[in-house]
C-alpha cells in the first residue's frame, strides 16, 4: 500500500501517520522530518534547505524530488509507505507520477486531511517536540505526564522554530497558494479520500482507518 498524507501544516499528518504505520506495518517517509535531519548534520542539501524552513517556504521542487527518490527506492519500502509532506506541489506531483510509472509503483490512496485554520495554529503553536527522540505532543491536546519532559525517553520537549505564530501565518498562506491545487490533481484521478481532521486524535483516526478498508 502506497499512501500520501495530504492537508495544512499542523493538521495532524504526522500523527496520523504515525498511527497508520503502525496499524498497517509500513515505514512513513516524512519530508519535513528528512529535511530537518540534513540541517542538523549540516549537510548541503540541509544548508540550502534551511532558510527556507525557517522561513515557513517551500524548498526548491529540484531538492526534494531527488531526496524522494532515492528514499523510495532504499530498503524496507517493498511492502509501501506513507509519504507525509510530499507531494507538496503540482511539479513534485507529476514527477511523483513519473517515478510510480518508472518502478512500476501503484498509488493506492490520497488522504486529504482538513480543519479550519483557527485549529491549525493551535495545534501548531501548543505542539512540542523531544529533543531526542521526535516524539510529538501538545501542551494540551496530548500533554506528556510531566510538562516538558519525553514520557518514552526523558528528553526535553522544544518548540520547532517554525511553530511561532508569525511562521504558523506564512506556512498556511504557502499551503493555500501552492499546496492546495494538489486537492483537485488527487480528486480528478479518483485517488483522494477526504478525511474531516476536528475532533480527538483517535476520533480521526477511527474516520481514517474506516474509510481505509
Ligand atoms: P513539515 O515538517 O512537513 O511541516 P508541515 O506540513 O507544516 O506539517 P507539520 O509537521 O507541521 O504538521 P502535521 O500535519 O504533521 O501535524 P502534527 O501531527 O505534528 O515541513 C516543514 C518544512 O519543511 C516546510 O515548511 C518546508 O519548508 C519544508 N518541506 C517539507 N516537505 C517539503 C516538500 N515536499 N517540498 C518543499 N518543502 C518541503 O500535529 C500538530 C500538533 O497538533 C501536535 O502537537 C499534535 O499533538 C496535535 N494534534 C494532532 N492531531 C490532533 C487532534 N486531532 N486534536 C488535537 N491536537 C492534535
Amino acid at each position: 500500500m502506497i499512501v500520501v498524507l495530504l492537508g495544512p501544516p499542523g493538521v495532524g499528518k504526522g500523527t496520523q501517520g504515525e498511527l497508520m504505520a503502525r496499524r498497517f506495518g509500513i515505514p512513513r517517509i516524512v519530508t519535513g522530518d528528512m529535511l530537518r535531519e540534513e540541517v542538523r548534520e549540516s549537510t548541503s542539501l540541509g544548508r540550502e534547505a534551511s532558510s527556507y524552513m525557517s522561513r515557513g517556504e517551500l524548498v526548491p521542487d529540484s531538492l526534494i524530488i531527488g531526496m524522494i527518490e532515492k528514499r523510495i527506492v532504499g530498503d524496507g519500502v517493498r511492502k509501501g509507505f506513507i509519504l507525509d509532506g510530499f507531494p507538496r506541489t503540482v511539479v513534485q506531483a507529476e514527477a511523483f507520477d513519473r517515478m510510480l510509472d518508472k518502478y512500476g509503483l501503484v498509488l493506492s490512496r490520497v488522504i486529504f486531511i482538513n480543519v479550519p485554520d483557527d485549529d491549525v495554529i493551535r495545534r501548531l503553536s501548543g505542539r512540542r517536540i523531544c529533543e531526542k527522540c521526535g516524539a510529538v505532543y501538545h501542551v494540551v491536546f496530548d500533554p506528556p505526564s510531566v510538562q516538558g519532559v519525553c514520557d518514552k525517553c526523558g528528553g526535553n520537549l522544544l518548540q520547532r522554530k517554525d511553530d511561532r505564530e508569525e511562521t504558523i501565518l506564512k506556512r498556511l498562506k504557502v499551503y493555500n497558494e501552492i499546496t492546495a491545487p494538489l486537492v483537485a490533481y488527487y480528486r480528478d484521478r479518483n485517488l483522494l479520500l477526504e478525511i474531516d481532521g476536528s475532533g480527538s486524535i483517535e476520533e480521526v483516526f477511527n474516520r481514517i482507518v474506516k474509510e481505509i478498508k
